[in-house]
């Protein structure tokens, strides 16, 4: 069975495109590409369903990785809950809506902030960087490498 990992934030068009993305390019490069590990992206909001993700994001995206960001904005639904292995929520609010949608709590453990799994970073959450400059969403990028680097070690453990 692959292990199915769904990155979450508000609008599915800057941080968890973003994560999606960082992920599969290290898994990738760690030569893991064996279809075992599986990653997707949705946003809690409709605002930007099937929109191709901000161009500021892949801008940032691709100063680092050489390529542009993939996908199209979904919005996340209760059926993710059963098709995903581990939902990483971007910040607290994020977390929130999502868990809302899980009202007997039986798929609350799939649920984590993404952010619990960084090792280079204190922060909490990672910031909402659509209404600021390009540094945030340089920050954001090198918040999800932290992050993903960890959550590959901590999923690799696992398996
Ligand atoms: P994201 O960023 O949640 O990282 O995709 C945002 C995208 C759009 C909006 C807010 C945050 N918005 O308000 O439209």
């Amino acid at each position: 069975m692959p292990y199915k990992l769904l990155f979450v934030c508000l609008g599915n068009i800057c941080r968890s495109p973003s994560a999606e993305n960082i992920m599969n390019h290290l898994v990738e490069s760690a030569r893991k590409s064996d279809n075992r590990i599986i990653c997707d992206s949705a946003g809690t909001s409709s605002y930007h369903i099937g929109s191709p993700p901000d161009r500021r994001m892949s801008a940032a995206f691709s100063n680092k990785f050489g390529t542009e960001l993939q996908g199209h904005a979904r919005q996340f639904k209760r059926s993710d809950f059963q098709d995903f292995s581990l939902i990483l929520a971007m910040d607290r609010d994020n977390y929130q809506d999502i868990i809302s949608l899980d009202p007997t709590g039986q798929y609350h453990h799939k649920v984590r902030l993404m952010c619990d799994f960084c090792t280079r970073h204190s922060i909490k959450e990672v910031p909402d960087p659509y209404y600021g400059g390009t540094e945030g969403f340089n920050q954001v990028i090198d918040l999800l490498v932290d992050a993903c680097e960890g959550l590959l070690k901590h999923i690799s453990n696992d398996e």
